[in-house]
């Protein structure tokens, strides 16, 4: 079905082929960057990128360096049927697919030393994850040098991570971060979202109300972190959220936590919904 009307590439050569023609057709080339699994967040990186350019190129690959030996990157769910239909109805120009042995071929063992924005939270909570995505962004940077690339702002911490990494080793690929795409009831969606039962599905919307509070508590004139990040806490308990990695408070440049709002802020929470690592965030701008 999808796979006879869509164009895909599988390997490294089909790829730069493809991408090296649009570019002497002298398109404006945009790049999304994902794992599969595609729900509405990844559709609307899509459609940004069918905004600001001529000829949009889909990633699909779970990237295993990104997973740490306890996370269990067999079990990352993968929807290629779904995703390639859905990618198809949105009519990108070009999938790249590729295998393992294709990004990580045997001998690999060159790794990215991530920013020092990759070290707090995820950083902390999962050594190595980031080293695993900006050698990934990385090596499809090369591969695939569009003009933009596009990522969610649910992954505040990537996105920032990549901006660093591109600024500091001087990539010439624009960085737009997206914004997050919510459920009805404030649920930023995600692909793992299709692991909660119902119960947790109501207890998960305790993190979009957590850093929604945080917004609240910001515009409100609130400006000692604690007080906010306390409520923060406290709306994830009542939700019967016990087990959180993080629910804080910092700059929204570097990632340093802050005591007081004086700045640019982001609120950051990642916590588990039963078995269900989630994550969010939202941006903090005192009046
Ligand atoms: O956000 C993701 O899905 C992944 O971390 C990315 C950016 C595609 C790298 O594997």
């Amino acid at each position: 079905m999808s796979e006879e009307t869509i164009h895909i590439a599988r390997t490294r050569a089909e790829v730069q082929h493809c991408i090296q023609a649009a570019r002497e057709g002298g398109k404006r080339l945009g790049l999304v960057p994902t794992m599969g699994a595609l729900h509405e967040g990844h559709l609307s990186l899509v459609r940004a990128a069918q905004r600001s350019c001529d000829f949009v190129v889909v990633t699909i690959f779970v990237n295993p360096a990104q997973f740490s030996p306890t996370e269990d990157f067999s079990k990352y769910p993968r929807t290629i049927d779904a995703d390639l239909e859905a990618l198809r109805d949105l009519g990108v120009d070009l999938v790249f697919m590729p295998d393992r042995e294709e990004l990580y071929p045997g001998g690999f063992s060159t790794y990215v030393l991530p920013p020092a924005v990759a070290d707090p939270f995820e950083g902390q909570v999962r050594p190595g994850h980031f080293r695993g995505v900006a050698t990934i962004i990385l090596k499809l940077f090369h591969l695939l040098p569009t003009d933009v690339a596009f990522f969610g702002q649910k992954d505040y911490q990537q996105c920032q991570v990549i901006r660093q990494m591109v600024e500091d080793l001087n990539v010439p690929i624009e960085i737009q971060a997206c914004p997050i795409i919510r459920e009805p009831d404030g649920l930023a969606m995600s692909s793992r979202n299709r692991y909660l039962s119902p119960d947790e599905r109501r207890r998960a919307v305790s993190l979009s109300a957590a850093v929604g509070e945080a917004v609240r508590q910001v515009q409100a004139g609130t400006t000692e972190t604690s007080v906010i990040t306390e409520r923060m806490h406290d709306i994830l308990r009542k939700a019967g959220v016990t087990k959180v990695d993080y629910a804080a408070i910092a700059d929204a440049t570097t990632l340093e936590v802050i005591n007081r709002i004086d700045r640019p802020a982001v609120a950051l929470i990642a916590a588990y919904v039963g078995a269900t690592r989630l994550i969010d965030n939202a941006l903090l701008t005192a009046e």
